[in-house]
């Protein structure tokens, strides 16, 4: 059993009575994604750290969050950042000790937020024991049955098992070199040669991760975030696909390589663990509150909503949303699919605009639609930060829970010209330099001054692992709290607006409001007997308890109707403009701009 049930300190318990009446807390909640290596480094090594994290917890508190997800800080050698791990049990040293982890869950838990972990079953690290001894022991080897080893085809195994192509380019088979130097077997890796698939047919994998699970939820994590969920197994045989250029088809086509029907059976096992915990602050009552996540590249929402079945995971990343562009029908159309896809399986619908492998959502937005998720063209920074800003006020407007990628509350674009003697992105080098950008979103986070690292690391001048834009002093958290015209004051309004609103937050679906053509308008009711976490009354001024978000994704501004009193808006100048002073019946919203209304 949990570790913080039977010992917690005192004060983790603080926020307990609150948190204790919001069941289910995961439905609605705001998750920020931390970053390891890029939030805070605490030791002034250049890279980030588990006692940087703790000590920006407040900050995180007063942005007011939910939860924090970590990427990976297990034992690894980073081929992959970390997503290659030699010791699901251990923290890598760049990183801290099992102990810093222990004090951020504890001082999370005494903040009121909730920690998840990430947790990578897909694959581990060619520096994991199992892997080396496997290689050790040669072709026979029981260890090899926890891989996907096989001999090569062709005259002398010269050519790999099957035609399968690594996400990060290339084959996706590395051959092996045996005891006596001559070529050996092929071994399977979807990713970098140096993340060795495991074989989920193996039921020592199975026992592996479902005590991998409990050391971490007895360490008192309130959850996971499952890499590449929909990769774990593999179809019958590893069958060819019969052609190339097989990563144009991920996403949209069902490969033999994901997305299996036989990794449901995986999660049916995991939800099982996760419920035999007691909720965090509310010993010995049920349903349990440990949750997990799915990060599963599916090629419908339908198919991603199977992961959520009651007895399988709790949430999925919404990859078709982080994927559209700023386009008010390909929003509406894909808000309505996930809802309706969500809510035909009783989970929540999420959304994300952003995270560690894409290009930052202000920098996507800034480019012409249909360049992708891995740009390197900075685009009209201008109308990035402004539609970033819009975007967010609608993606926290919407029903269900909300992904939020550290930076972006700063209003952070990407750092598209990093040179590339500074670039780790595994992929980058797998092809040759023309994919794999994912460090430009990698850029550590400026937190003050004007000197970098700007506050990531303790000391001005100091390191950091990727080299921060000059310009980010400008946008450091320093440079932008106070300051009511900045985005991370706008994230802050927000999540307040949020928590106070009990039309906002969790719930199943929206009421389509007219609209001119690209804009978006919804409304949002509270649920009955609900009541915020504040004091809406307050917050809405006295008005009723209704909501209407519009979004103007046009680059003009528009005039409509002003469907209530607005509370918010992304434009830095304010909120709706009246027409001829008649503010109470047609307003103008600025070209790509959000207003949160009361009605
Ligand atoms: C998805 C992770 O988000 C990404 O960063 C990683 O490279 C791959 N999975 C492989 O683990």
């Amino acid at each position: 059993m949990s570790q913080h049930l039977t010992d917690a300190p005192s004060s983790a318990a603080a926020p307990a009575a609150d948190d204790a009446e919001r069941r289910d807390w995961w439905r609605d909640a705001v998750i920020y994604q931390v970053y390891p290596r890029s939030f805070a480094d605490a030791n002034g090594d250049g890279m980030g750290d588990l006692p940087g994290v703790t000590a920006r917890l407040p900050y995180l508190r007063d942005l007011g969050v939910d939860a924090v997800w970590l990427s990976p800080f297990y034992a690894s050698p980073q081929a992959d950042a970390g997503y290659d791990v030699a010791d699901y049990r251990a923290v890598d040293p760049v990183f801290g000790t099992l102990n810093d982890a222990d004090d951020l869950v504890r001082a999370a838990h005494a903040l009121g937020l909730r920690v998840i972990v990430d947790v990578v079953p897909n694959h581990c690290s060619d520096q994991h024991e199992w892997f080396k001894q496997a290689l050790r022991e040669g072709a026979g080897s029981p260890l090899r049955d926890r891989f996907h080893f096989r001999p090569g085809k062709g005259a002398h195994g010269e050519l790999p098992p099957n035609d399968w192509e690594s996400i990060f380019g290339g084959p996706a088979w590395t051959r092996t070199v045996d005891g006596d130097g001559r070529p050996g077997e092929w071994y399977l890796h979807l990713f970098a040669p140096e993340q060795p698939d495991f074989n989920w047919k193996h039921p020592a994998v199975h026992d592996e991760f479902r005590s991998v699970l409990r050391f971490w939820l007895d360490l008192g994590v309130d959850g996971f975030r499952v890499d590449v969920a929909h990769g774990l197994v593999k179809a019958d045989g590893l069958p060819d696909i019969g052609h190339s250029e097989q990563l144009a088809l991920l996403g949209t086509a069902t490969m033999p390589y994901f997305d299996q029907d036989g990794v449901h059976e995986i999660y049916r096992d995991w939800r099982q663990i996760l419920d035999e915990y007691a909720p965090r602050l509310r010993p010995g009552a049920a349903p349990s509150d440990r949750i997990a996540v799915a990060e599963a590249w599916t090629p419908t929402i339908e198919r991603a909503a199977l992961y959520l079945r009651p007895d399988e995971l709790h949430q999925a990343f919404n990859f078709e949303y982080l994927s559209a562009g700023w386009d008010a029908a390909e929003l509406r159309a894909v808000v309505e699919r996930s809802l309706s896809a969500m809510g035909a399986v009783g989970a929540p619908a999420t959304w994300v605009l952003s995270n560690h492998d894409v290009t930052r959502h202000a920098t996507r937005f800034a480019n012409p639609p249909g360049g992708g998720t891995q740009l390197r063209e900075p685009g009209d920074r201008e109308l990035g930060l402004r539609r970033a800003r819009a975007a967010a006020l609608l993606m926290l407007a919407l029903p269900g829970s909300a992904y939020l990628y550290q930076g972006e509350e700063l209003g952070l674009p990407d750092v598209t010209d990093l040179p590339d003697e500074v670039r780790q992105d595994p992929s980058f080098f797998r092809a040759a330099g023309q994919d794999g950008f994912r460090d430009g979103c990698r850029v550590p986070i400026p937190w003050s001054g004007t000197e970098a690292p700007y506050g990531f690391g303790p000391v001005p001048g100091g390191p950091s692992w990727l080299p921060q834009p000059p310009e980010w002093a400008g946008l450091s958290v320093e440079a932008q709290q106070g300051d009511p015209g900045s985005t991370l004051e706008l994230y802050r309004a927000a999540l307040r607006l949020r928590r106070e609103l009990p039309a906002l937050g969790a719930g199943a679906a929206v009421t389509w409001l007219d609209a001119p053509q690209g804009v978006l308008a919804f409304r949002r009711d509270a649920p009955e007997g609900a009541a915020g976490t504040g004091n809406a009354t307050e917050a809405a001024d006295g008005a009723g308890s209704g909501f209407v978000c519009t979004v103007n994704t046009t680059g003009a501004p528009v005039e409509l109707a002003a469907p209530g009193r607005p509370l918010l808006s992304s434009a830095a100048g304010g909120a709706a403009q009246p027409v001829d002073g008649d503010s109470a019946v047609r307003v103008t919203i600025a070209a790509d701009t959000a207003i949160w209304w009361a009605i």
